[in-house]
């Protein structure tokens, strides 16, 4: 029996005006994307924009349902309509922000689980992993270059 150590590094910048140009331009196309989300059941706007390879940037919002199981998440959208327009495309970078009447968007929201599951897989289809960056409209950024660091011992098959 031998005892594994998993650990991941991430960078923490205290505000939007740290960022680099580029990342200044994908999370702001995030923010504004929270306007293309669809929650009328739980007001928590997410959004979502990510820069592709060819240097398309592609955004979309969560799409909520009555049916609660059936909504869609702000990353799982914009995967699917990155995969659709560009077929195995890598994202570099994945941008998620969100705003919400129920709380202040003063800081950083990480993709849910399944999520993670698909971000691992998006990796895996394209063979370069997605960075994210993660803000709210307001105050600290996280950065973190591959996101399969996020979900150790993801289930392949
Ligand atoms: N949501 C996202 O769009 N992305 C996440 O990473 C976490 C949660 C959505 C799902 C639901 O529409 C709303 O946020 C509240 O959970």
């Amino acid at each position: 029996m031998k005892e594994e150590l998993y650990q991941f590094g991430y960078r923490v910048y205290e505000s939007f005006s740290e960022l680099s140009d580029d990342d200044k331009v994908l999370l702001k196309a995030a923010q504004e994307a929270t306007a293309l989300s669809y929650a009328p059941y739980s007001d928590f706007h997410v959004g979502a924009a990510a820069k592709l390879a060819n240097g398309e940037i592609i955004t979309g919002g969560n799409q909520e349902n009555a049916s609660f199981p059936a909504g869609l998440c702000a990353e799982g959208v914009v995967m699917a309509v990155a995969a659709a327009r560009f077929p195995r495309m890598p994202i570099y970078t994945l941008a998620i922000s969100y705003n919400s009447l129920r709380t202040e968007s003063d800081h950083p929201i990480a993709p849910c689980g399944v999520c993670r599951q698909s971000l691992d897989e998006f990796k895996a289809k394209t063979g370069s992993p997605v960075r994210l960056l993660m803000g709210g409209l307001r105050g600290k950024v996280l950065e973190i270059r591959d996101a399969s660091a996020l979900l150790p011992l993801a289930f392949r098959f």
